[in-house]
Formats: C-alpha cells, sequence, structure tokens
C-alpha cells in the first residue's frame, strides 16, 4: 500500500517524489532543493504556526505593495544578499568559461540593476551635463570603454542614472514622471566617454513598506553608499550593469543591498573653480570621477 503519513523530514521526500513527471529537469533540479531547504530551515529553527503565518502576512503585504513603479519583492531579495549573489554567481560563471583563455585585462565587474532604472532616457552629445536644476555638487565623469584585450569601442552605449545631491532619484521626486539626472551616450571612435552629472548623495532604499519594517526589526540601516549607475552595451559584447561608487561615501562598507565591489569604487577628485578637463569654466568647485569600463565578447562568455 502506497505511504499516507508522512513525518518531519520525510515530507520533503514525498514531496519531491511528486515530481517523477515533471518533464523539465533545470525546473526540478531547482523546486528539488528549494524544497530541501525550505523544509531544513523550517526544522532548523523549530518553525510556529503564528511565525509561518506572520511570514504568510508579510509576503502578502509585499505583494500589495508593489506596482509599475515599486517592485517591494526585488528590494527584499536586494537587501537580503539574494540580488548581488545571483550578480556574482553570473560573473563567476562568465570567469570560469575565460579561465581556458584568460584574457589580458579582468573585465569590470556587475553590481544590481536597482528599481531606478527607466527605459527611454534622452540619448544626449557627449559632454552634455544633466545634473541642470539638480541639487548637487557637480561633477565630471570620463573615461574608455575597451574589451578585455584593451581594444577602444567606439560606439557602445551608456546608460547613466543616478540620484540628486540629496539622494533622491527623479521617480521619487514630485508626480514621478519627469525624467531628470539620466541619459545615454555613445562612446567617441576611441572609446572614449565623458559628462556631466552630480557627486551622488549616499540614500536609503525605499523603507516605508514591510522590507523597511524587516530592516528595522533586524537593527539593520537601509543606507546605500552614493554611486552612479552604468549600463553598458556595445555590439559583439556581453551586457554590463554596473555602478561607480563614490570612494569617500557614508555607508560604503555598509551598503544596505551588499553591492559594492572594491574594483566599483572611484576616487572623486575636488577640484577648485576654474577650468575643467574638458575646458569647461567651472564658477564653483567640482568634482572629476575617471573610471575605464571592459567588457566580455559575446564569443568569450559563459
Ligand atoms: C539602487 O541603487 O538604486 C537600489 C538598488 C537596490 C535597491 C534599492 C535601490
Ligand atoms: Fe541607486
Amino acid at each position: 500500500m502506497a505511504q499516507l503519513q508522512f513525518e518531519g523530514k520525510d515530507i520533503a521526500q514525498a514531496v519531491i517524489g511528486r515530481m517523477d513527471e515533471c518533464k523539465d529537469p533545470r525546473f526540478k533540479q531547482v523546486m528539488t532543493s528549494l524544497i530541501k531547504h525550505m523544509h531544513a530551515f523550517a526544522q532548523d529553527v523549530d518553525l510556529k504556526p503564528d511565525e509561518w503565518m506572520n511570514a504568510i502576512e508579510f509576503l502578502t503585504a509585499c505583494g500589495k505593495m508593489c506596482d509599475e513603479k515599486r517592485q517591494e519583492f526585488i528590494l527584499l531579495s536586494d537587501t537580503l544578499g539574494l540580488s548581488m549573489l545571483v550578480v556574482a554567481l553570473d560573473q563567476a560563471r562568465g570567469a570560469a568559461a575565460l579561465k581556458a583563455n584568460p584574457p589580458k585585462l579582468m573585465p569590470t565587474e556587475a553590481t544590481v540593476l536597482g528599481p531606478f532604472f527607466w527605459e527611454g532616457a534622452p540619448e544626449l552629445p557627449l559632454g552634455a551635463d544633466i545634473s541642470e536644476g539638480q541639487s548637487g555638487e557637480p561633477c565630471y565623469y570620463h573615461g574608455q570603454v575597451t574589451d578585455t584585450a584593451g581594444k577602444p569601442l567606439a560606439g557602445a552605449i551608456i546608460d547613466v542614472w543616478s540620484g540628486d545631491g540629496e539622494g533622491f532619484y527623479d521617480m521619487q521626486k514630485g508626480d514621478g514622471n519627469t525624467m531628470a539626472l539620466r541619459a545615454r551616450f555613445r562612446t567617441d571612435a576611441n572609446g572614449h566617454y565623458h559628462y556631466w552629472s552630480i557627486k551622488p548623495a549616499y540614500y536609503p532604499v525605499p523603507d516605508d513598506g514591510p522590507v523597511g519594517g524587516m530592516l528595522r526589526r533586524m537593527g539593520r540601516h537601509p543606507n546605500r553608499p552614493g554611486h552612479m549607475h552604468t549600463m553598458l552595451q556595445a555590439t559583439g559584447h556581453e551586457r554590463l550593469v554596473t555602478h561607480i561608487f563614490v570612494s569617500d561615501s557614508p555607508y560604503i562598507e555598509s551598503d544596505a543591498v551588499f553591492g559594492v565591489r572594491e574594483s566599483l569604487i572611484a576616487t572623486f577628485k575636488s577640484h577648485p573653480s576654474g577650468k575643467a578637463p574638458d575646458g569647461r569654466e567651472m564658477k564653483t568647485t567640482f568634482h572629476s570621477a575617471l573610471y575605464d569600463f571592459r567588457l566580455v565578447p559575446t564569443s568569450q562568455a559563459a
């Protein structure tokens, strides 16, 4: 007679056993591991019914918080370090693929996309200033985009976006429908880019929902160090989603979403008023950040 009753650890095995007819091997592998780990977790903490119900209510509240502009589940994944783990696993897979034929230069590291990317930012000429009307100290961003052999990538697309000098993104201000501090640029014939924006300030991840409550209960702060989001795309190369982090920003050592990579920290140099590197006459003090990006050719990707 088939087994009718399962106890303790056997329940996980019984659930896994019901997937005998599953036709998708990867899905089966992922679900098997998920079931094993979920059951092991419940056993480990000796999960009580009211705690389990609290968790269901928490996840329900996360779902209710979501709309086109707010994704509480991604925020949950970010603050629990899972988003960064998935990024790092992807990068490690890429590094393993490069092992047989190590490149001259290491590819730029990736980090989390975050919830503030907005498709359709204006494409502007190199050298444009996207900080007009925004709070924050002016900053000149420049560098070169190459492949991992050091070959300059002309015409590479660079999307940039950041919060303002007080840490607020355009989506969080006013009616949330007016783009600011974001643009798309294309590298010149030598792979160089340069533009003006502000030196980004640290800011809290949205903490007015269930994830904010979770952070407070965990005794954690919600802040991210100042960073310029940068997404790069070049024909024949892997897309790169990354940030340039501000070296002297508060919270550089305790990013709420664990996105900091040492290789992504740039020194933001301070300059007195006067001639900027692009010849612009600056009436105020300003900063400059130099950062070169290296993209992996698609043929060498994992
Ligand atoms: C951000 O950098 O914009 C961000 C990333 C993860 C969660 C919240 C914000
Ligand atoms: Fe950000």
